[in-house]
């Protein structure tokens, strides 16, 4: 007996712990301990290989011939870790089996989550050198602690090369005082995100670039992403300059055709002072023929000197009222002014009142409330679209060889615009044509440059910021224009 009767009831009740006492020829002499059920010893002297299964003896084996130090066993789903003692002043040896089920869980665990570690590690390792972006890791002083390939090759500099550098030693001078600020602003706050600067890369390159800095605050680091943009504005400059380019084209095509459209309406109207002239130009011929007749005849009175220079100064002054409507007609409006809707309408109708009258035409104006007839634009311009219309219609009657021609303007107040409508008995427009009447050189008539519309639709919409649309009303043709409101 190795261990007291007192002593072995001790030892039974230690936890985690089997103690097998076996002789010189593997007899198991004495065993204890809270788990000896898990061993199942249902016999006196039972030798060590026929308590253990094959693979179990020989490790066990192998410990008592003391190849190996310690062994670890399971037996059912319970791991030991078997230790050898030689019992002092005994022949006997002590087999000590310690219960590391849960050490060797927690340690299975610690192997998977560092194996975890180790891969993710590696992922991360293969983001930062594949990615398209320069990543680099800064010490609070925006010294270089890391940078991926990417970084490197963008700058030019090995890492050995860049732990010398820091982000702001590595920006052109005038941004090296806004990237020490960036490095601050982003420890103070967390982040800075697309901070734009100038850097200058090994061989003294400068390149635009755009940053984005993070701070990791449990390592007092900043991760700094840097993306190349010099291609980027460069090509946005390009872009800039291509649409400059275009614009100064199309303004001065613009410009263009502003001055045919004026040479249009001015041939309009160089054709409406010769109607015009021809009336008073033949009274004056007649008073001339007139004049020769009498002084052959007849003695001059003074009365009737008066008489005749009555009538010769209102031929004259009529002329030259009609030469300055016209020429008040072209001086072009340079402000937005609030104007007179109906005098405008009267006076575009008047320049080419004496052809229209010509040609059987009648225009009729109704005002349908007489109340605020203010609209806001540029009365000049307007006047021109007025007379384009006019003289469309009429030209449309003409063609038409309507012989009771008709243009109705038709001026209405509504909320905040004032609508005029004008339509007239021309025949109207072909349906293929409705939609192509604004474009600019579109025309059915051979004299005609077909800018007019055109121009009435830029005059109306764009500079007086109303609405001109067009449709086809009984056998003619309308056009619906909303004004906005002058101001009182
Ligand atoms: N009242 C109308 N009735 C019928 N057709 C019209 C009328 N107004 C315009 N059109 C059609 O629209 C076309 C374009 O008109 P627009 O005023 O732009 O040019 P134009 O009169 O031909 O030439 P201009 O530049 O000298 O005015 C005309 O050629 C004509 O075919
Ligand atoms: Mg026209």
């Amino acid at each position: 007996m190795i261990f007291r009767d007192s002593e072995l009831s001790n030892l039974n009740e230690i936890p985690k712990t089997v103690i097998l006492l076996i002789d010189n020829n593997e007899r198991i002499i004495e065993s204890c301990g809270k788990q000896l059920g898990l061993f199942n010893i249902n016999s006196k002297n039972l030798k060590l290989n026929s308590l253990f299964k094959k693979d179990i003896y020989l490790l066990l084996k192998s410990l008592l011939n003391k190849k190996i130090k310690t062994v670890n066993i399971s037996l059912n789903n319970v791991i030991f870790e078997v230790n050898l003692q030689q019992v002092p002043n005994s022949k006997s040896k002590a087999l000590y089996f310690f219960d590391i089920t849960k050490y060797s869980s927690i340690e299975n665990e610690l192997k998977k989550s560092m194996h975890d570690l180790v891969s993710k590690k590696e992922e991360l390792q293969a983001v930062f050198d594949l990615a398209a972006n320069g990543i680099s890791i800064l010490d609070r002083n925006g010294m270089f602690l890391y940078a991926n390939n990417f970084f490197q090759k963008m700058m030019g500099y090995s890492m050995e090369e860049l732990y010398k550098e820091s982000c702001i030693s590595l920006s052109s001078e005038e941004y090296k005082k806004p990237s020490e600020t960036a490095v601050e602003k982003a420890i103070k706050e967390g982040s800075v995100v697309n901070f734009r600067k100038v850097c200058v890369s090994k061989s003294g390159e400068h390149m635009n670039a755009s940053m984005s800095l993070s701070y990791v605050k449990v390592t007092d680091t900043i991760v700094m992403i840097t993306s190349d943009i010099t291609d980027d504005i460069k090509y946005q400059e390009d872009l800039k300059r291509q649409v400059e380019l275009q614009v100064a084209k199309r303004t001065e095509q613009y410009e263009i055709m502003c001055h045919q459209s004026r040479l249009a309406a001015m041939g309009e109207m160089i054709d409406s002072i010769a109607h015009q002239w021809r009336q008073p130009l033949n009274g004056l011929g007649i008073i001339v023929q007139g004049l020769r007749h009498i002084s052959n005849n007849q003695q001059i009175n003074k009365e009737l000197l008066c008489e005749i220079e009555l009538e010769i100064m209102e031929k004259v002054n009529y002329m030259s009222q009609t030469i300055d409507d016209f020429s008040n007609f072209f001086r072009i409006s340079k402000q937005k002014e609030s104007f007179d809707l109906l005098k405008n309408v009267n006076d575009a109708v008047r320049l080419i009142d004496v052809q229209l009258k010509l040609n059987n035409i009648n225009v009729e104006i109704s005002v349908k409330e007489n109340t605020d007839l203010d609209i806001l634009g540029f009365p000049n311009e307007f006047r021109q679209v007025i007379m384009n219309m006019v003289h469309n219609a009429m030209m449309a009657i003409i063609n038409k060889k309507e012989n009771k021609g008709y243009i109705l303007i038709n001026i209405s107040p509504l909320d905040t615009v004032t609508e005029v409508t004008i339509l007239d008995n021309g025949g109207g427009i072909e349906e293929q044509y409705l939609e192509k009447i604004f474009d600019p050189y579109f025309t059915t008539r051979e004299k005609g440059s077909g800018i007019g519309l055109y121009m009435s639709k830029v005059i109306i919409e764009h500079h007086m910021k109303g609405r001109l649309t067009v449709n086809n009303q009984n056998k003619g043709t309308k056009f619906t224009m909303l004004l906005p409101k002058g101001k009182d």
